[in-house]
């Protein structure tokens, strides 16, 4: 099993830079990239490999109930077991916006000259999100959970994700659901604590998101200095609303019952746990930051921010 080295904060291509002037340079710069470094999961990862014993899938101060009472009620087990299951819904969650997201390059592409550099490179991106959703299908598969995904009533909104969504906002919801997945798999993905299988998985996907962040931070940048007030206050929205749904939809309910828990309960008692709101500030704390000074969190969307806990006030 090859180990990518994940790259440091500092190196991660256009992160925190101003947007380029020219579109394609940036899509040729990261096409650049993908050439030079790109995983294939089927190969780069060995899915044969035994699972360890006992080795958490999540650190414990991730998990969304740690700190509450029915955490401390629960066997040592059962939190590996809730960290095994929430792990794996992050990942099938992770796996449907990727699919979402890949319909949003592909419309893009399509009104594109396929030739550009700029089309290239949703392409190449579509590439490595395919990848990426059969490596989060397989890891659940291994895991033997359930592929849990977004509750049903949210995966039929999906649909509507590309049809409402366009130019900045969908780049801006893309990075919140990319950065916060981001900043969790950085924080385990050199824990010796967590399970060998999920930290490899973790590393290929932190080395290739860089390269979408970098794109997506560039798309923002511009796109929103190209709106007028009436497109700029629907993105602004729409970006909320999205970003909600996908944040809300992390931990499926049904995590719970995997360690005997109603998930009603495991769900209210997440939603009021200050450590689970305290992982989703955490997760978003970057982007959060690029999304104000681009211009993206003011208006009506603002409560959306903070009932999503990814804006404090
Ligand atoms: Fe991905
Ligand atoms: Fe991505």
């Amino acid at each position: 099993m090859s180990a990518p080295a994940v790259p440091q904060k500092t190196s991660r291509a256009g992160e925190g830079d101003a947007a380029t002037k020219d579109p394609a340079a940036t899509a040729a710069r990261l096409l650049r990239s993908a050439a030079k470094k790109s995983y294939d999961p089927g190969v780069d990862i060995d899915w044969d490999a035994p699972l360890v014993d006992g080795a958490l899938w999540m650190p414990e101060h991730r998990v969304s109930l740690y700190g509450t009472a029915l955490w401390d009620r629960m066997t040592p087990e059962q939190r590996v077991e809730l960290g095994k299951h929430e792990a794996c819904s992050v990942a099938s969650v992770g796996l449907w916006f990727e699919t979402l997201l890949m319909q949003r390059l592909l419309k893009d592409f399509y009104a594109d000259d396929p030739t550009t550099p700029r089309a290239q490179w949703a392409l190449t991106e579509v590439a490595d999100e395919c990848r990426h959703s059969q490596m989060f299908a397989r890891l659940v598969a291994r895991a033997g959970v359930e592929p849990y995904g977004a509750v049903p009533a949210v995966h039929q909104l999906g649909k509507l994700f590309s049809v409402l969504n366009w130019g900045p906002a969908a780049y801006a919801s893309i990075l919140v659901a990319e950065e916060v997945l981001d900043r969790l798999q950085r924080e385990q993905a050199h824990d010796d604590a967590i399970q060998p299988l999920m930290r490899q998985v973790n590393r290929i996907h932190i080395v290739e998101e860089a390269r979408h962040v970098a794109f997506a931070r560039d798309e923002v940048t511009r796109g929103i200095a190209e709106l007028n007030r009436a497109e700029l206050a629907y993105q602004r929205f729409t970006c909320a609303l999205t970003s909600f749904f996908v944040v809300r939809s992390l931990i499926n309910p049904k995590v719970y019952a995997a360690v005997g828990i109603d998930p009603r309960e495991g769900h209210r008692t997440a939603l009021a746990n200050p450590h689970h709101r305290e992982m989703i500030r955490f997760g978003g704390e970057k982007i959060m930051a690029f999304l104000d000074e681009a211009g993206m969190l003011a208006g009506p969307g603002r409560a959306l921010w903070k009932k999503s806990f990814l804006l404090e006030t």
